[in-house]
């Protein structure tokens, strides 16, 4: 049976692979140092789910992240980037009276849930695709939708190789590293746009907690999350709160003279394999009542397998053909992007 120590100990090694050493730093302190008879530990060696599904250690990181952010804490907020890394023995003496206090619990109580609108550095040139293959403006359906942030992309100027996608005048500039050739250089219309998720973040509510699960060594994660916010928080995106399945039950149709498109980011693996199962039927049956002047989209920006540590794959059927490809390989927060097609 594995339990928080062994997910902290997965956690800092991931971190460390996806560039946060300071995260890794508090994960690995959790391993070694958090006593098992104070209360957090207690909650936490005991707990009753699955500690990696749960990512538990995360959930730590995020609730110290949150006081420090809230000038709660201001002893660690001192070691806390842009501060260099701390040693190990300061930084513990200054996070263990912070890890025991009553809110700490109340805060892991609750699952890490973020908006990574880097990812529509990898969604938009998928979006583009869709518009060269159709002509057609895109109405878009979005699953795991969180707060909605990557149903905006025509609010951002999103930059690949030299194309320009969205407002070229936008705050917020999204622009990964780029392999292979660029994608088509044609209009980003959006006729329609909605979401579902089981637990839509709020854009104005939940935006401290959002940016508390980012990590605090990664500064433009964070400049980009708070443009972001204000950005959208103006006009935000409908994500309807429900699950995917029922979503496309009842959502999904196709209009003539528009491309729906159905697309989902690092949500999947979280749906239960019933919703999935019915996800995977209902594409398939909308798809087969597509045309080219009602054509079908599904675009996937998801891990083949969740497990393993091979990047993230962006995938898109078409229908009326209902031909599935794969577009690009890239970083799961949409720093980098491998173009394959
Ligand atoms: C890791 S987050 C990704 C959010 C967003 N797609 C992004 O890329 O930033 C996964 C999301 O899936 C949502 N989710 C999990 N199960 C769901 C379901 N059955 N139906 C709809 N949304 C679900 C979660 O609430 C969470 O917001």
């Amino acid at each position: 049976v594995s339990g928080f120590r062994d997910q902290a100990r997965w956690q800092a090694g991931w971190c460390t692979t996806l560039g946060s050493p300071f995260t890794a730093l508090i994960c690995t302190l959790l391993v070694d140092r958090l006593p098992g008879e104070a209360p957090l530990g207690r909650l936490l060696d005991g707990w009753q789910g699955d500690a990696f599904a749960d990512v538990l250690a995360l959930r730590v990181a995020g609730g110290l992240h949150a006081m420090v952010r809230s000038g709660d804490a201001p002893a660690l907020r001192s070691l806390y980037p842009p501060a260099p890394l701390p040693d190990a023995d300061l930084l513990w003496a200054a996070m263990s009276p912070v890890l025991e206090r009553p809110e700490m619990r109340a805060f892991v109580a609750r699952s890490p849930q973020t908006n990574e609108v880097g990812r529509s550095g990898v969604l938009v040139p998928g979006l583009l695709e869709v518009a060269a293959a159709t002509g057609l403006p895109l109405d878009l359906f979005e699953l795991g939708a969180s707060a909605g942030l990557n149903l905006l992309p025509d609010r951002y100027r999103v930059e690949m190789a030299g194309v320009v996608a969205g407002d070229p005048g936008s705050c917020l500039r999204i622009s990964p590293r780029w392999e292979g050739r660029p994608p088509p250089e044609v209009p980003l219309r959006i006729a329609g746009r909605l979401g579902v998720d089981v637990a839509p973040l709020d854009l104005v509510r939940d935006a401290d907690r959002m940016l508390a699960y980012l990590w605090p060594d990664q500064p433009e994660r964070l400049a980009r999350m708070e443009a972001a916010v204000a950005l959208a928080s103006a006009d935000p995106p409908e994500v309807l709160a429900g699950d995917a399945a029922a979503f496309l039950d009842e959502r999904l149709t196709l209009t003539e003279g528009r491309a729906a498109v159905v697309f989902h980011s690092i949500a999947f693996q979280y749906f239960p394999d019933t919703t999935k199962a019915r996800i995977r039927a209902r594409m398939a049956t909308v798809g087969a009542t597509a045309t080219p002047e009602r054509p079908l989209a599904w675009l996937r920006f998801e891990a083949d397998d969740p497990a393993a540590s091979t990047p993230p794959t962006l995938r898109l059927q078409l229908w009326p053909e209902g031909t599935d490809r794969l577009l690009a390989e890239a970083h799961p927060h949409g720093t980098s992007v491998r173009w394959l097609a």
